[in-house]
């Protein structure tokens, strides 16, 4: 059984790429970001509170992994209430649970987030850390709206993107960074290809 942690900030392409990675070497993929959005969609839907630890909890408790839609919770008001019900540890630790759970499927898997290399999955045999400037995040952040038909600018996306770090990096439990023993991939100048055989590089000689 063989884990692959893949952690780095919003927009920096760990999502595509924990995807093909999972593809590549037929492993389950699982995007944590996604149990977060999905405990502040549940939460916006019932009316709930976003700042009642008590309650997101119990809503975290409940989630099922199988059911994630990331089309659905891809909105970017999910998003930022994800980042607010972020920063409880309680809700943290029912959803690190269920990631530890689906962690140790075989014959292996690859999680994605912020703290999966330093929390969720310390042991890890492999750890990756993508990211990209803010305004090259920014940029691929401001593309992606227009071509999907809606409207952005892109100084109001840069400084959605600076909001977005600040919380996921500046909270007290699990703040985003790079594990001791992460493999950096800054993917500023790459393309998603290039990405690709980079950490194809680096699982290839870590599992050799
Ligand atoms: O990656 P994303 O945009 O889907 O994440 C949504 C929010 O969830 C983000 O602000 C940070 C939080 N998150 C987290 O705290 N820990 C994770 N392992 C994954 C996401």
């Amino acid at each position: 059984m063989t884990t692959i942690a893949i952690d780095g900030p919003a927009a920096a392409g760990k999502g595509t790429l924990s995807r093909q990675i999972a593809d590549a070497y037929g492993f389950h993929h699982l995007d944590t970001g996604l149990t977060y959005r999905a405990v502040a969609k549940a939460l916006l839907d019932a009316a709930l509170p976003l700042d009642d630890e008590t309650i997101a909890t119990k809503v975290a408790g409940e989630i099922d992994l199988s059911g994630l839609d990331r089309s659905v919770l891809a909105a970017h008001a999910i998003g930022e209430a994800a980042s607010k019900i972020a920063v409880m540890p309680d809700v943290r630790r029912a959803l690190v649970e269920a990631q530890r759970a689906f962690s140790r499927k075989t014959p292996g898997t690859v999680l994605d987030g912020r703290d999966i290399g330093t929390v969720v999955c310390p042991d890890a045999e492999v750890k990756l850390y993508v990211t990209a400037s803010p305004e090259v995040r920014a940029g691929r952040r401001h593309q992606e709206i227009i071509a999907n038909g809606g409207k952005a600018d892109f100084a109001t996306v840069l400084a959605d993107i600076a909001r977005r770090d600040a919380r996921d990096m500046g909270r007290a439990d699990s703040p985003l960074r790079p594990a001791e023993d992460a493999h950096l991939i800054d993917t500023s100048t790459m393309g998603i290809e290039a990405a690709f055989q980079a950490a194809r590089a680096i699982i290839d000689a870590a599992l050799k």
